[in-house]
């Protein structure tokens, strides 16, 4: 079946950071074939080259690319928004114990569909996810995506100290489970493995060594951790490798520092460990409501992105308050204010779609709208509750359009969303 849809089609051209708001370009319509995107342009002329397409006209509504979460942790999901604690705290109270009910698989496959049905109404269609120890929490996630046709990146988050009985492997078991996994479920559809050593406090040196040695055994997979969320982990992290040069030398030394990884938060990062991640052309996950609900800190956006970072954008689930990009993109902009630079509004759509794509280095086939790109479609109501719609009234531009939805909006701004080019309510 050939598609063509008809609303305000946003794209980009170039990055936004370099190339101003005029890198998005706007069109009529767009026509779907086997899954892609065929055509983008005027809508009269795609009427009349596809006059075998059904039409769905979305009218005023904006029709984007599907937002990319590229950092979150779907067993963290029933302990969003949990009270009062700090990263240490917070992940032995909260997350330790909740991740320690994925050993049943059953319960794994209930979150992971609850997950799933989460960000989908909030209009993401690719994450990019954190498992827990357990290999059967990798399986629940890669069926449910698979069922449903998504683009996902996840895998089993390795640990062999500092966790609680029970939540640990060893070095040994962590290469062995996810080579298992790998082998089973990277390229499969379209899901792919991600080699995931949880961060290094709670891995072994040799932990981080067996996984280093199956990633460049395996470099067409991503390798996601964390790195410089908090000042009390940095200082832990010094205790536990006292000859670390810094943190990131604790991924460095053990062969988990590459183009392809993925390092979440990178927030007091030092000039040794901002230049290494740039020549390496690493990926920085920036999780702005993580980082202020958990009080992290303010990660430099405009900074790091001036001296060539490749930066993707993520909710962080549960760290993050939010399943929702929108949430995501307006604390990015109010960390970008606190940092005094105020990001523009194509800048945080950039980063929600093909920032996060080109993280996970698969801006090839999604996080835009062009010929050939794979047909993971967002579309946004542009005056979806009261307080919205009387602050677009008055909008004379695309963006003042869209700021209100970015500051204000939720899952009922998702008019629709569109995975692999079929329709998903
Ligand atoms: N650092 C190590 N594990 C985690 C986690 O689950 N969430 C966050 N925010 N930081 C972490
Ligand atoms: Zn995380």
């Amino acid at each position: 079946m050939t598609e063509l849809l008809l609303g305000q089609v946003l794209s980009f051209a170039a990055d936004p950071f370099e190339a101003g708001p005029e890198a998005a370009r706007l069109d009529e319509a767009l026509v779907i074939e086997a899954g892609r995107i065929a055509a983008v342009g005027a809508a009269d002329a795609l009427r009349r080259n596809w006059p075998q397409a059904r039409v769905t006209d979305y009218g005023r509504d904006l029709i984007s690319a599907g937002f990319i979460d590229a950092h979150a942790h779907y067993p963290q999901t029933a302990i969003i928004a949990s009270w009062g604690k700090r990263l240490i705290d917070w992940l032995n109270s909260y997350t330790f114990p909740e991740e320690m009910r994925f050993a049943d698989p059953a319960y794994a496959a209930e979150v992971a569909a609850r997950y799933l049905d989460l960000t989908l109404a909030n209009g993401t269609t690719s994450v990019c996810s954190y498992c827990s120890i357990h290999p059967a929490s990798v399986d629940a996630l890669m069926s449910e995506a698979q069922a449903r046709g998504q683009r996902i990146w996840a895998g089993k988050t390795c640990m062999d100290r500092n966790a609680p009985e029970g939540l640990r492997d060893t070095a040994q078991s962590a290469h062995d489970d996810s080579a298992a996994l790998l082998a089973k479920w990277h390229g499969v559809d379209r899901l792919s493995y991600v080699i995931t050593p949880r961060f290094s406090p709670t891995s072994t040196p040799e932990q981080l060594e067996a996984l280093g040695g199956l990633w460049a055994a395996n470099p067409s997979c991503l390798m996601q951790t964390h790195l410089s969320e908090q000042l009390d982990e940095i200082d832990w992290v010094k205790g536990l490798y006292p000859n670390a040069r810094d943190y990131l030398d604790t991924y460095e030394a053990h062969g988990l520092l590459g183009r392809g990884g993925l390092y979440g938060h990178a927030i007091h990062l030092e000039p040794r460990e901002k230049a290494r991640l740039a020549e390496v052309d690493a990926s920085l996950i920036h999780c702005p409501t993580s980082n202020t609900f958990i009080g992290s800190g303010l990660f430099d956006m405009g900074g790091l992105k001036a001296a060539g970072h490749r930066i993707g954008l993520a909710t962080d689930t549960g760290g993050g308050s939010s399943f929702s990009m929108l949430r995501t993109m307006a604390a990015a902009y109010e960390i970008g204010q606190l940092r005094g630079r105020a990001l523009h509004p194509a800048e945080l759509w950039w980063l929600a779609t093909q920032g996060s794509a080109r993280s996970l280095l698969a801006d090839d086939r999604i996080g835009n709208i062009a010929p050939g790109m794979e047909a993971d479609l967002v579309v946004i109501d542009l005056g979806s509750t009261p307080a919205i719609a009387q602050a677009t009234t008055r909008a004379e531009t695309i963006w003042q359009a869209l700021f209100p939805t970015i500051m204000l909006g939720d899952d009922r701004a998702i008019r629709a969303v569109w995975i692999g080019g079929t329709p998903r309510g």
